[in-house]
C-alpha cells in the first residue's frame, strides 16, 4: 500500500467538546489512584483529552491513595501507566508527558482516616487558589465496592460533597439539570458494581443520598459511553423506515449477546463473588436491552431518555422461581485449547474454588410486558471462553406470511435480521432475501452493511474519555439514575435468589433437541472451539453442549 493509501486510510480525531460546550477547570479526585482501572484506563483517557481535547490549563488530577508516595513520584507512576496503557500512536511525546505530569498531585491516606480527608480539602482549596480549579471537584471512586459507603461518609463529613469557594459566582448545583454556567460544582462517579443484590444497592444509595444530590450523583456504566450503544437510539429514532416495524408485529424475538473468548484472568476473587449475571447481564446487558425495547423519549435530555428506561425495566416481571430454573441455563468453561494452548477450566483457574458453582456464562429469556413488546422474547447470553469476542443485538424479523417459493429453492434463505454490532468491527448489518444469478428460482440471505470505520473515516472515542467528559460537563444522560439500577437488580435478584435455593449439580452434558430448551432460548448454534465444551451459541444449530454447575 502506497503512504498515501495508509494517510487517507488513518482515522480522523473525533470531537469530545462540541461546539459551545466548554469544560470549566476542575479537580479530579481519584479514589483507588493506585489499581488497575486507574492505571489501565483513567490514566490514559484524561492524558488523551488533555492532549487531544484541550482541558483548561487549570485542570488537576488528584490521587487519594494509601501508599507513601509524594508528588514526583506519583507523577512517575502515572507517566509509567500512560506510556504502557495508551494507544502507540496516541502516547504524548516528552513536552506532552512534561505538561501532563505538572497537574498530577497526590494526597496520602487510607480510606478509613478522617485525617486525609482534611488534607484532601485543604488540597483542594489549595488548588483552587494557585491553580485556579475554581471550587469544582470531580470525585472519582475507582475502589473496591465495599469500600464505597466508607469514602462517601468521610466525604460528607469533611464538607467535601460541596463545591469549594473557588468560582468567582461560587454555588451549589441546585434542582434537576446541572449545568456550568457561572456556578461551582461536586460530582461523584461510582463504578460497576452498584451492590451485588437490590438490598444493598439501595443502601448505597441511601448512603449515597445522605451526602450527595441524585444531580450530583454520576453512576457509570462503560458499556453506555460506546458510540456503538448510543447509536442503538440514533438508529431507531432518527430512521423513519424500522421504528414503524419495531413492535410485536414484526418482530419475531431478539438477542443481546456479550461474548468474550477470554477466561477470567487475575480476577478470581471478583469473579467468584459476581459470576456473569451480576458482571454482564444486570448493568452491559440491561442498558442495551433498555435502549433497545424502550419507548421514544420525549426529548433527549437526561430525565427524558433515563424515564423511559426505567419504565421499560418496570415491564419487566421479575421471574417466578419456576421461570428462573426453566427460562435460565448457567454454566462454567471447562479446560480445554484456545490457538493450540492448553487453557485450563474455571474451578482450575488460581483463586478459584474446587467446587465453585459461579456461572461463566448465563443465556436467559425475558419478556417485556407492554403493548409493544407482548409475546417477543428476549434472548440474552453471556459467557467468558466463548468462540469468539462478539457483542451484538440481533433483531429477527417475523417470516413472510406466505412462501411464493418451493422449500427447495429457499433453503439458504433465513429471515430478516438485523445486527447491530457493538464491538468489535462495529456497524449495522441487515439480512435480506435475494435470487441467486442464474435460471434457477433459488433464493439466498445477504447482507446489506454498514461499517463505522468505513462510513464515517473518524476514530471512536474511547467510553470512558466520552463519560467523564460529560460528566465535566454535567450531562448524566449516559448515566444510570436510582430507580434504573434498583429496578434492574429487582429482576436479577428474582433468579440469583432461586439459584441459591437450588443444591449445587454435578456438570451434565445438555443435547439441544430440535424446540428444546435451547434452541426456544435462542442457543441457536453449535460453535465448536477445539477443547471448549461450552458451545453453545448464535444462530441454526443442531446441537449445543452445556456444561451447568
Ligand atoms: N479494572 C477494571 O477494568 C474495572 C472495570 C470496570 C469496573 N471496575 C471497578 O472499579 C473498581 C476498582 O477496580 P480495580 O480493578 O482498579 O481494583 P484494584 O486494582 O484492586 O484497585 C483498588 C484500589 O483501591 C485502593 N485501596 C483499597 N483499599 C484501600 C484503602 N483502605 N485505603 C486506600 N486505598 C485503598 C488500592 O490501593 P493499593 O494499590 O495501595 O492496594 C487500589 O488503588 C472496582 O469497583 C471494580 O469493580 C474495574
Amino acid at each position: 500500500m502506497t503512504q498515501q493509501a495508509e494517510a487517507s486510510q488513518k482515522l480522523k480525531p473525533h470531537k469530545i467538546w462540541q461546539d459551545g460546550h466548554m469544560p470549566q477547570p476542575c479537580a479530579i479526585v481519584i479514589f483507588g489512584a493506585t489499581g488497575d482501572l486507574a492505571q489501565r484506563k483513567l490514566l490514559p483517557t484524561l492524558a488523551h483529552l488533555m492532549h487531544d481535547h484541550p482541558l483548561p490549563q487549570s485542570f488537576c488530577i488528584v490521587a487519594f491513595a494509601r501508599r507513601p508516595l509524594d508528588d514526583e513520584q506519583w507523577r512517575a507512576m502515572a507517566l509509567k501507566s500512560i506510556n504502557t496503557y495508551m494507544p502507540e500512536d496516541d502516547r504524548l511525546d516528552e513536552e506532552g508527558q512534561k505538561q501532563f505530569a505538572s497537574h498530577l498531585f497526590y494526597c496520602q491516606s487510607t480510606f478509613e482516616d478522617s485525617q486525609g480527608y482534611q488534607k484532601l480539602k485543604q488540597l483542594l482549596e489549595k488548588l483552587d487558589r494557585e491553580q485556579g480549579t475554581a471550587g469544582n471537584r470531580l470525585f472519582y471512586l475507582a475502589t473496591p465496592p465495599e469500600t464505597d459507603s466508607q469514602i462517601i461518609a468521610q466525604l460528607g463529613a469533611a464538607g467535601l460533597s460541596h463545591p469549594g469557594q473557588g468560582a468567582e459566582n461560587g454555588h451549589e448545583e441546585h434542582g434537576n439539570h446541572s449545568n456550568n454556567h457561572g456556578k461551582s460544582w461536586a460530582r461523584i462517579i461510582i463504578e460497576k458494581p452498584f451492590g451485588h443484590d437490590l438490598a444493598t444497592a439501595q443502601k448505597l444509595n441511601r448512603d449515597l443520598g445522605r451526602v450527595f444530590r441524585e444531580n450530583q450523583i454520576y453512576r457509570i456504566d462503560h458499556y453506555m459511553g460506546k458510540e456503538t450503544v448510543q447509536n442503538i437510539l440514533a438508529f431507531r429514532f432518527s430512521n423513519g423506515i424500522f421504528e414503524p416495524l419495531w413492535n410485536q408485529r414484526y418482530i419475531d424475538h431478539v438477542q443481546i449477546t456479550v461474548a468474550e473468548s477470554l477466561g477470567i484472568g487475575t480476577r478470581a476473587e471478583f469473579y467468584e463473588s459476581e459470576g456473569a449475571i451480576r458482571d454482564i447481564v444486570q448493568n452491559h446487558i440491561m442498558q442495551v436491552l433498555c435502549l433497545t425495547g424502550m419507548e421514544p423519549p420525549v426529548a433527549f435530555d437526561a430525565e427524558a431518555i433515563r424515564d423511559e428506561k426505567v419504565k421499560l425495566l418496570r415491564a419487566i416481571n421479575p421471574l417466578t422461581p419456576d421461570e428462573a430454573k426453566q427460562d435460565v441455563v448457567r454454566a462454567q468453561y471447562v479446560a480445554g485449547e484456545v490457538d493450540g494452548k492448553h487453557v485450563v477450566g474455571y474451578k482450575e483457574e488460581q483463586g478459584v474454588k474446587p467446587d465453585s458453582t459461579t456461572e461463566t456464562f448465563v443465556a436467559l429469556k425475558f419478556f417485556i410486558e407492554n403493548w409493544r413488546w407482548e409475546d417477543v422474547p428476549f434472548y440474552i447470553r453471556t459467557g467468558k471462553r466463548l468462540p469468539k469476542r462478539s457483542t451484538e443485538v440481533t433483531i429477527q424479523f417475523k417470516r413472510v406470511p406466505h412462501q411464493l417459493y418451493k422449500p427447495s429453492e429457499t433453503k439458504g434463505l433465513v429471515p430478516n435480521r438485523l445486527t447491530i454490532r457493538i464491538q468489535p468491527d462495529e456497524g449495522i448489518a441487515l439480512k435480506i432475501g435475494a435470487k441467486v444469478p442464474g435460471a434457477a428460482n433459488q433464493l439466498s440471505s445477504v447482507d446489506m452493511s454498514f461499517s463505522y470505520n468505513q462510513a464515517f473515516g473518524i476514530e471512536s472515542p474511547e467510553a470512558y474519555e466520552r463519560l467523564i467528559a460529560d460528566c465535566i460537563l454535567g450531562d448524566s444522560t449516559l448515566f444510570i439514575r436510582r430507580d434504573e439500577i434498583e429496578a434492574s437488580w429487582r429482576i436479577i435478584d428474582s433468579i440469583t435468589k432461586v439459584w441459591k435455593q437450588l443444591p449445587p449439580r454435578r456438570c451434565i452434558l445438555i443435547k439441544l433437541e430440535p424446540g428444546g430448551l435451547l434452541r426456544r432460548m435462542g442457543c441457536l448454534s453449535a460453535m465448536d472451539v477445539p477443547g471448549i465444551t461450552l458451545s453453545c451459541l448464535w444462530h441454526d444449530a443442531a446441537e449445543a453442549r452445556v456444561y451447568i454447575s
